[in-house]
């Protein structure tokens, strides 16, 4: 499917569905603007707080809506489409974008999409591509962790995910039992730079199930159980490195493997990933690896995008612009919303 380049129709797309407040200015290939507020006040709940979040949301949202237009050089009624994601996430968070976007939809009376979470990261790869093709695609977030077969916009049929933690859930969970800062995902890969990851041969869960499904508790148990055998005052940073890399290594080979399984049965000639944990340069060299020996291409999304931001849901909400999608302003969110 062409993407819309030649109608540079565009977007301003907000993102709440955590705790990072996002919004994004598209016009045609064009990033015009990507804000992001960041909520760093829940570390000390050890948790994302819902309603700290909400409200932090709405502290935010209105300097980052006039910041991004100020540096997009645009006026309101110079947007042709309203966008925001109406789920997954949490649904205090997710009402504040949503309504923004919806007022600001009826108030300059224009279109509102609705845009799904998952779509925004499904489709972060092809930022700037002139084309989207068929495609098997590995998204990877804190929240997350799913296989897609991808035909179009719109047209998605989920392969496989996991039936307990994602993998960056893991890697958050990891990185706390060994006294590592949140997230975990980029201080696990720092250390495991100079570790030994053949040092523990943690397992690799379903690896060889017959599904597409993944699993990850048991790998941070196995951690957890592994750390215990070794005295607090002896963990040095040589043996917190060899966990990181030896963690870091069990989970790259299940994502690599499964996905290219995955790409095989639905004989896919390109790959994507997108995610969080996509950021991962030792998990982004290890795809493109195993891809170019198994002669597929591999597209990832830019690291800037792999992270929750409004950019992908203003890419998401102009696809489905140009695919003739809008929303009414009387949809809801949904907090468990379903990519297929
Ligand atoms: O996509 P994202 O920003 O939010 C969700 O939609 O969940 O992903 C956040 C997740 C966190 O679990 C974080 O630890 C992980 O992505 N992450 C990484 C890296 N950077 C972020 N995991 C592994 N390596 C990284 N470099
Ligand atoms: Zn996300």
């Amino acid at each position: 499917m062409r993407l819309p380049y030649n109608c540079a129709v565009t977007i301003l797309a907000l993102e709440t569905s955590c705790d990072e407040t996002a919004v994004a200015i598209l016009r045609g290939t064009d990033l015009l603007a990507s804000e992001i507020a960041s909520q760093t006040q829940h570390e000390a709940y050890g948790g994302v707080v819902p309603e700290v979040a909400s409200r932090s949301h709405l502290l935010h949202a209105p300097r980052l809506l006039e910041h991004a237009l100020e540096i997009a050089g645009l006026a309101l009624d110079e947007i042709d489409a309203f966008a925001a994601t109406s789920g997954p996430g949490l649904a205090s968070s997710l009402m504040i974008g949503a309504s923004i976007a919806k007022g600001l939809a009826v108030g300059m009376g224009k279109p509102y999409l609705a845009v799904n979470h998952l779509e925004g990261h499904l489709l972060s790869p092809f930022f700037g591509s002139d084309e989207i093709e068929r495609n098997v695609s590995l998204i990877v977030s804190g929240g997350h962790t799913l296989l897609v077969e991808v035909r179009g916009v719109n047209e998605y049929r989920v392969l496989g995910r996991t039936v307990d933690d994602a993998a960056g859930e893991a890697f958050d969970k990891v990185a706390k039992l060994l006294g590592l800062g949140y997230p975990g995902g980029p201080e696990i890969e720092k250390r495991a730079v100079d570790g030994n990851a053949a040092r523990f041969d943690f397992p690799r869960s379903m690896l060889d199930s017959g599904d597409h499904n993944f699993s990850f508790s048991g790998l941070k148990t196995a951690v957890r159980y592994r750390l215990a055998g070794f005295e607090t005052n002896h963990r040095d940073a040589g043996l917190v490195a060899d966990f990181c890399a030896s963690f870091q290594q069990a989970v790259i080979d299940v994502l690599v493997k499964k996905t290219l399984r995955a790409a095989r049965s639905c004989r896919a000639k390109l790959v994507t990933m997108s995610g969080g944990v996509s950021c991962n340069q030792a998990l982004r060299d290890a795809m493109s690896q195993a891809c170019r020996r198994a002669e597929l291409r591999l597209l990832t999304a830019a690291p800037g995008l792999c992270t929750d931001n409004a950019a992908m849901i203003a890419l998401a909400a102009a696809l489905r612009f140009r695919a003739g999608f809008r929303s009414e302003v009387t949809q809801e969110i949904d907090p468990n919303l379903a990519l297929a």
